[in-house]
């Protein structure tokens, strides 16, 4: 069975006060909207079309979906006709959610799709929630659903059900056309509710089948950034649990914080205050955290980062960087490094072995195998118009308080006294010393 989805996201949000579009606030490290996709997606979905706003209009091609632009937010009821115009006739199932239910999961999506099938014009999601709440409210006759009505026009009675819509429906799109195309705005909103097909398809003799949600949470909406933070508070959770189930130990699942799709190796232990996004990937048996911040990092086996950020970077296996370390912008470390307190390395490339272990700047440096960078070295990259390259070979001893004045290329086994400031090459096995850096007399 062929089913496509619409998911309605042109609404202007107005409880977040924020000039970017709802379900583009991010949550966890993606937009809100990404997580509806992933969900549907994952339940199947072939083809999904995302009603927007202007804003979201322009950004929607990233998330793999067809937008579908709104220009004036008339309803739910508007907002799926405009879609089905956009949407060449299949006779399959048509999903419709909303995109600011980032806690949704493909279970739901497919309990809905498998509940439309069988004779039913539409399948529609309930939960039961407390009251007061602004839900639609499920009205049934004798057992079976007959209509919905919004909370704004309900009666007092009616107020009293604490059944309620949850906006996830899966339609026959025959019946979906025919109900969207009768629907009228004379409500309390003046809008073109969705809700409303449900009478429309119950007067014309078609079956409604409710679904009830398992867990109410999954369905509920963000409206303003109190919600959003309960529902980051919720998906870290579920991030969490899942690595942990993967083998990962976290000591506090509530002060880490995770993205989706991360890799991370098993036995590897993650201490309090740390946070890996962006595609990081973690081998096994790593030791990150406390206080520590890792995006887009690749680490390989038996890495230590305490206290510390890597930015765009990489580590080889038993790599060990902090406490108080900052690597970034495309750094990429070797195996058996050791980068100690106070270090920053910046777009630099440490081979196998190399020691930086106290109050250095490394920036668009490179340094061969086994190496040492003694403490408080800087490498002077920046002549105030641009940045330039120290090349350091391999076995090199750099003396404490060395400032390498770049560009510039220190030969194998090469040395550097305490203090040197150096602003000529050396040669391979030279010995130097003093400001300006002068050769030693040989031992
Ligand atoms: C809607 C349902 C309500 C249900 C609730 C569940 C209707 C009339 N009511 O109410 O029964 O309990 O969802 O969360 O459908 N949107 C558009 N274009 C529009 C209007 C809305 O794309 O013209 C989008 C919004 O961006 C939002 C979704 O549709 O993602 C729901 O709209 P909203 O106004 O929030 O409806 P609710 O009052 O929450
Ligand atoms: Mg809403």
């Amino acid at each position: 069975m062929s089913v496509r989805a619409i998911v309605l996201a042109a609404g202007k949000g107005t409880r977040m006060k924020s000039d970017t579009a709802k379900v583009l606030h991010d949550l966890c490290g993606r937009p809100m909207l990404w997580y509806v996709l992933q969900a549907l997606r994952a339940a199947g979905v072939t083809e999904i079309f995302v009603v927007t706003n202007a804003e979201l209009q322009e950004r929607v091609s990233e998330f793999g979906a067809t937008g579908v632009l709104q220009k004036e937010q008339l309803g739910t009821g508007h907002a799926v006709r405009i879609a089905l115009d956009a949407m060449k006739p299949e006779g399959g199932r048509v999903l419709v959610a909303c995109g600011d239910m980032p806690l949704v999961n493909a279970e739901i999506f497919s309990a809905v799709v498998a509940a439309s099938d069988g004779g039913n014009a539409l399948a529609l999601v309930t939960a039961r929630v407390p009251l007061p709440s602004s839900f639609g409210r499920i009205v049934r006759r004798n057992g079976s659903v007959e209509r919905i009505v919004e909370a704004r026009d309900a009666g007092s009675a009616e107020l009293e059900i604490d059944e309620v819509n949850a906006g996830i429906y899966a339609f026959d799109e025959g019946a979906l056309r025919e109900a969207v195309g009768r629907l009228r705005n004379d409500n309390a909103q003046k809008e073109f509710y969705l809700t409303d097909a449900v009478a429309d398809l119950v007067r014309s003799g078609k079956r409604v089948a409710p679904v009830a949600a398992s867990d109410p949470a999954h369905v509920i909406g963000i409206n303003d950034r109190a919600d959003l933070a309960l529902a980051r508070r919720e998906m870290n959770i579920r991030l969490c649990a899942q690595h942990m189930r993967d083998g990962v130990t976290i000591v506090n699942p509530l002060s880490t914080s995770l993205e989706p799709e991360l890799k991370i190796g098993r036995d590897t232990v993650i201490y309090p205050n740390t946070s890996i996004g962006r595609l990081s990937e973690i081998g096994e048996r790593c030791m990150l955290g406390p206080n520590s911040r890792l995006s887009n990092a690749r680490l390989g086996d038996d890495v230590t980062v305490r206290e510390s950020s890597i930015f765009d970077s990489s580590a080889g296996d038993r790599t060990s960087i902090g406490p108080y370390a900052h690597i970034r912008n495309d750094s990429r470390l070797a195996q058996d490094v050791r980068i100690g307190n106070f270090v920053e390395v910046k777009n630099s490339r440490l081979a196998r072995g190399v020691k930086a272990s106290h109050l250095t700047y490394l920036g668009d440096a490179e340094i061969g195998e086994e190496t040492n960078i003694g403490a408080g070295t800087i490498t002077c990259n920046y002549d105030g118009k641009k940045k330039n390259k120290t090349l350091i070979g391999r076995d090199v001893m750099i003396g404490s308080n060395t400032s390498l004045i770049a560009p510039i290329t220190i030969g194998d086994g090469a040395l550097t006294g305490a203090g040197s400031v150096v602003t000529k090459d050396v040669p391979p096995g030279q010995r130097v010393a003093g400001n300006p850096a002068k050769p030693l007399p040989n031992k």
